[in-house]
């Protein structure tokens, strides 16, 4: 009897099983995996929880397909590389120590850089990316970025955002490249940086990701987030169909195209129907008209307020999400719930058990395509790519691209910038000049960003003093008073002020003026000294009033760690080069406004850039 058992067992250890098979076509791995599935497993895949309730016992009782990082939730302050990836992979092992041995995949959102990661690099924010209108430059981006994410461990990022933001009072619209969709659309090459760039033999909409130095990349919101009534985040988008296909749409084509793993819904809604319902547009355009073949996930709690208020019916949200077309629900912490009230409405029949199969199908799919089940733990031999300097490097070039110069000098026979690099005394003044959290602004290691060094980088006051001339007397006083300014003779001076870190609804603005005590500073050491304005801010911001009194005006959106970048640039180093991939508007009461609208009357319109010479001999 014991050695039968004995026999028995060791015979089924060693069955051979296709689709574990990596020589096997991926259609045949998952049609095998899918036969052996239960309903619990099939579900357990459709899960994504957050990491801090998750742990190797809870994925293995739970059969959890996936684990996230909300915004700023890491294994530990300022967690190691080292430690990032212990995390990681106990999860994995959890997950392996099922009966099928199902990898999980973990998502993070590295949407500037792996920006959660304290030590990354963190690149400009979309807004500056789309300055750039280069997209061989942010397919690097996407290339370091995967890099960057691997040395931690993690396969997945919820990026690209490709939001045409149309109306800056809206607190994400940093996260977008412009309110252009043109723009937005060559700004998509970013996924082959990040997954690989598809091969000729793949089939459209296939999602692709080409081994374990490229992520998962993740399409977001779909379809209509940049939309919304008075930029109102989570709000409605109301607008005819042609505008929804000729100005939301199109990126997803590209990004479909282009191989993306995964698509994410919108928190917003389309002329009041929620897209986390919106089975139309889910399942009747991406998947049935585009082809795209990858998995939709959710976003945050985004099936419960498919009910107001959210959460209200929880059973319904389930059902109305799920098959509107939903493959991946970020639950993320009540995942009983979720799969309770789900397990309840497949055998009930609410839902259709062709449903999941179709989102378990896509979910594997992903996991088969990227090599997870062969390469489901990570080492430690990526972690030199954190903060490399290469990666940096590349930064620092996205940065003096994604300048723009609005103004330079009060007449334009003379020109403030570029900058000498020799002078006597020079000043540097205001909130945002000695502030590496407020240079890279939200989603940067906490999820509404921070003040002072929230990670390792180069401020421009300490780039502007490793630039000029040694004998140049730099003296930085944040907020200077009139007594101050008059006592000193500067030469000129470097106002830096802007907008404090901010993330989603957060960021929401009706007014869109520059905080105090920026426009303080900005009278008080322009209204006395010559100089130029470096405006830190997702978006265009309220600059009318006092740009009679400014010399120099300079745009640098949310330049990332590379403060360097800038300065590169103010002292001529390298010229400006960035045009306006948003319109600059004089007061909001125009908006929203956008280049082609009929009543378009803005301070600087799209496009809108002027250039210096570099001064530079080589
Ligand atoms: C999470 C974020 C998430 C947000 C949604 C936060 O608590 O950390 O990741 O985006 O909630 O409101
Ligand atoms: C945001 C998403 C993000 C998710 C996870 C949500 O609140 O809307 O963009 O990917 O949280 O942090």
């Amino acid at each position: 009897m014991m050695v039968m058992m004995w026999c028995w067992a060791s015979m089924a250890e060693g069955e051979y099983m296709l689709y574990k098979d990596p020589k096997q076509p991926q259609n045949i791995r998952i049609n095998d995996l899918m036969k052996r599935m239960s309903l619990e497993e099939k579900i357990g895949q459709m899960t994504q929880i957050e990491r801090s309730v998750a742990s190797k016992e809870v994925m293995k009782k739970y059969l959890i397909g996936s684990v996230l990082s909300g915004g700023g939730s890491t294994p530990s302050k300022h967690a190691t590389p080292k430690t990032w990836i212990n995390m990681v992979n106990d999860f994995q092992n959890g997950a392996l120590s099922t009966r099928l041995g199902i990898p999980y995949i973990y998502g993070i959102d590295a949407v500037h850089g792996h920006s959660a990661a304290y030590g990354a690099t963190i690149f400009p924010h979309n807004s500056g990316l789309g300055v750039t209108r280069d997209p061989v430059l942010i397919k690097k981006i996407g290339a370091a970025t995967a890099l960057e994410v691997r040395a931690t461990g993690i396969q997945y990022t919820f990026a690209p955002c490709i939001a045409v933001c149309r109306d800056p009072r809206w607190g994400r619209c940093y996260e977008s490249y412009s309110e252009d969709p043109e723009i937005v659309r060559l700004m998509t090459e970013i996924i082959p940086g990040l997954q690989g760039e598809i091969t000729d033999d793949s089939k459209k909409g296939a999602p692709f990701v080409n081994g374990q130095q490229k992520i998962a990349a993740c399409a977001k919101h779909y379809v209509g987030d940049g939309g919304t009534h008075l930029g109102e985040n989570t709000g409605s988008t109301m607008i005819s169909s042609k505008k929804m296909f000729g100005i939301h749409m199109p990126a997803y084509n590209d990004s479909v195209v282009k191989g993306v793993a995964t698509i994410m819904a919108s928190y917003s809604s389309w002329n009041g129907v929620k897209m986390h319902a919106n089975r139309k547009l889910v399942t009747g355009y991406l998947k049935n008209k585009l082809k795209f073949k990858g998995f939709v996930i959710s976003d945050w709690q985004g099936i419960d307020s498919i009910t107001d208020p959210p959460h209200a019916n929880y059973t319904y949200s389930i059902l109305a999400g799920i098959n509107a077309g939903i493959d991946m629900v970020m639950v993320p912490y009540n995942y009983t719930e979720f799969i309770d009230g789900l397990t309840y409405l497949v055998k009930n029949k609410f839902i259709p058990m062709s449903r999941t199969d179709d989102a378990v199908r896509r979910i594997l799919r992903v996991k088969f395509t990227m090599g997870l089940f062969e390469n489901p733990l990570a080492d430690y031999s990526m972690i030199k790519y954190l903060g490399c300097q290469e990666h940096r490097d590349l930064a620092r070039e996205a940065v003096r691209k994604s300048l723009v110069l609005l103004k330079n000098g009060k007449s334009s026979t003379k020109p403030l910038l570029p900058l000498p690099k020799r002078a006597s005394k020079i000043l540097v003044a205001g909130s945002h000049a000695n502030s590496v959290g407020y240079q890279c602004g939200g989603w940067t290691v906490e999820w509404q960003g921070s003040s002072g060094n929230v990670t390792t980088g180069t401020t421009i006051l300490s780039a502007v003093e490793k630039t000029v001339d040694p004998n140049t007397q730099v003296i930085y006083n944040e907020n200077p008073n009139r007594h101050f300014l008059k006592s000193n003779s500067f030469d000129f001076a470097i106002v830096v002020v802007g907008e404090p870190p901010y993330t989603e609804g957060f960021g929401d603005s009706l007014n869109l003026t520059i905080p105090e005590p920026g426009p303080s500073t900005i009278k008080n050491v322009c209204g006395s000294v010559k100089c130029v304005v470096v405006l830190i801010a997702g978006r265009p911001l309220v600059v009318q009033p006092f740009i009679d009194t400014i010399d120099a005006l300079v745009a640098a959106w949310l330049p990332g760690t590379e403060g360097q970048g800038v300065v590169d640039v103010l002292f001529g180093d390298y010229g400006f080069t960035g045009k306006l991939a948003r319109t600059w508007f004089k007061s909001v009461d125009q908006l929203p406004m956008n280049v082609g609208d009929p009543h378009y009357d803005p301070l600087y319109p799209f496009g809108f850039g002027l250039t210096t010479t570099p001064t530079k001999t080589t």
